[in-house]
């Protein structure tokens, strides 16, 4: 474990990805029980997938109960159903939706094959505020440093917007698609910046080498729109939880 005090984000440094997903399910199990009425906000990726399975098993062992808590998934894409393989509310229910007792009514989800996607993503907005905004958001970070689907760019957008991905991204969501990036979506849904930073609580996840340079970034470069993670560092509440392999550029 390690504590950086001269940074604003709290680091902490896990042996591998498997002890990483056992503490952060347990510290989320507390949190439900502390406050029954939780608002989530969660991430796909391969990065949480061991998270899931975590939360799940609690969940089957009576040790979490989501029966009154709300989730937002960060991002989904466009031009596809929710019921499309390939979709993230696919992939959520696969992961965790279908694994514990989350009410469907509490389970919130962008459209992307909504027909007007500006109100959607309005309608997005106005649901997190009427559930009291999110306590505490889960996040992966892309290779390029994005998060949800924050892409690096000249310029961020504050609230939930489409975006244009980027080829490393949609390269990276090939799986998803039967390995083939080209059937990827180009585009999507995504909280915004501010939607994000709006949490009261962060938790961002990171395991594997190739995460190491863009965490290194998130934590000692400048603020940029070039690398969005960066802007985690104006959020007091924010925890990066590592496995060593993420976290080997830090220490120099
Ligand atoms: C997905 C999301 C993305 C991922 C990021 C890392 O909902 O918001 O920002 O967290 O692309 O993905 P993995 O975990 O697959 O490396």
């Amino acid at each position: 474990m390690t504590w950086l005090p001269d940074l604003s984000l709290r680091i902490t440094t896990f042996p591998d990805d498997r002890a990483l997903a056992k503490k952060l399910a347990a510290d989320i199990a507390a949190g439900l029980r502390e406050n029954p009425r939780l608002v989530l906000g969660l991430p796909t990726g391969r990065t949480p997938i061991r998270l899931y399975r975590e939360l799940a098993a609690l969940c089957a062992r009576g040790e979490a109960d989501f029966s009154q808590a709300t989730t937002f998934n960060l991002d989904e894409f466009v031009g596809i159903e929710a019921s499309h393989p390939g979709s993230y509310r696919t992939f959520m229910e696969q992961h965790l939706f279908g694994k514990v007792n989350l009410a469907p009514e509490r389970i919130h989800f962008l459209n992307g094959a909504a027909p007007d996607l500006d109100a959607e993503c309005r309608r997005y907005e106005a649901e997190i505020t009427s559930a009291g905004g999110i306590h505490l958001q889960i996040l992966g970070i892309g290779t390029n440093g994005h998060i949800g689907f924050n892409e690096p760019a000249r310029e961020l957008v504050a609230r939930t917007h489409r975006v244009a991905l980027k080829a490393e991204t949609r390269r990276n969501n090939a799986a998803l698609f039967g390995g083939d990036p080209e059937r990827v979506p180009h585009e999507a849904l995504s909280m915004g910046m501010v939607t994000i930073l709006h949490a009261r609580r962060i938790i961002l996840i990171a395991t594997g080498k190739s995460k190491a340079r863009c965490i290194d970034r998130t934590v000692t470069g400048p603020l940029t729109p070039k690398l969005p993670a960066s802007f985690l560092q104006l959020h007091r509440h924010v925890d990066l939880l590592l496995d060593q392999a993420a976290a080997e550029k830090l220490s120099s």
